[in-house]
């Protein structure tokens, strides 16, 4: 296996402080104990999660030394009704970083995931957390990298299991890191300018677009096939007598046939 190396991570030339720690409950929870004591910008990988969590209380489980695992601390220079944004740049920001390295299309599955062939790939957590009376946003993120077997409860999948190369033992998450926050880095600088275009973006590699989908949102359950995506990066779904509805989130999204 070859280790995450905090050396290589930390690039001069991005906002961003990386620790690489070996082991840690969640790193989303070790970024909310230090968030007063900790700049803006730090990052914190993990070799491996006792205690990892996905959303709507569910685990995020992922072998030593395989995967990518980790959360950033943010503040976002914007009004706190567009932090949401956020999760939309960053998933953006993931599919094209995976884009540049390997020869694979990520799509994304509004509004926190990253599917590959139809498997989840790759999960967002977005948490706000208050420190002395002002707010900050931690995003961790799950990515598979290199595991390729999963519990045949969970469709989901990895990098190296899609790229189907036998040769290839392990991808080299240190690269994959740094494109990643490289690309990070990049899409979050259009919070405000441009994220209508990225938005644009977002849509081409959408992997509900046309689907029929079932959504648990807030006001209730909605049943409908995906049209399109606001400037906002609010799912736009028309019902089957042709009336149209914008969900402005989901905790649950599935596609039915
Ligand atoms: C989801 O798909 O439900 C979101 C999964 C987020 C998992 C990441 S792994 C790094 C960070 N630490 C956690 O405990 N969760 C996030």
């Amino acid at each position: 296996m070859i280790p995450l190396n905090a050396d290589a991570l930390n690039d001069p030339a991005l906002p961003w402080h990386v620790t690489v720690l070996d082991e840690t409950g969640s790193t989303s929870d070790w970024l909310k104990e230090r968030a007063a004591d900790l700049p803006v910008g730090t990052v914190v990988f993990t070799e491996s999660q006792t205690a990892g969590r996905g959303r709507r209380d569910n685990r995020w489980i992922a072998p030593r030394g395989k995967d990518l695992m980790f959360s950033l601390l943010l503040k976002p220079d914007a009004p706190l009704e567009r932090w949401p944004r956020i999760t939309t740049l960053a998933a953006l920001a993931i599919c094209k970083a995976i884009e540049t390295e390997l020869p694979l299309q990520p799509r994304i599955k509004w509004p926190n995931d990253i599917y590959l062939q139809d498997r989840k790939l790759s999960g967002l957590l977005a948490e706000t957390v208050s420190v002395r009376g002002s707010m900050l946003l931690i995003l961790g993120i799950g990515l598979n990298v290199n595991t390729v077997e999963f519990p045949p409860e969970i469709t989901a999948t990895s990098l190296l299991r899609e790229v189907h190369s036998p040769a290839l033992a392990e991808l080299d998450r240190n690269t994959l890191a740094n494109r990643l926050l490289e690309a990070l880095h990049a899409d979050f600088q259009r919070l405000e300018d441009d994220f209508s275009g990225a938005v644009g973006e977002v849509r081409t590699r959408s992997w509900l677009m046309g689907r029929q989908i079932r959504a648990k949102a807030p006001q209730g359950e909605f049943f409908g096939r995906v049209l399109d995506l606001t400037e906002e990066g609010h799912l736009v779904l028309e019902f089957a007598d042709g009336r149209t509805h914008t969900l402005t989130s989901a905790e649950e999204v599935r596609a039915v046939k």
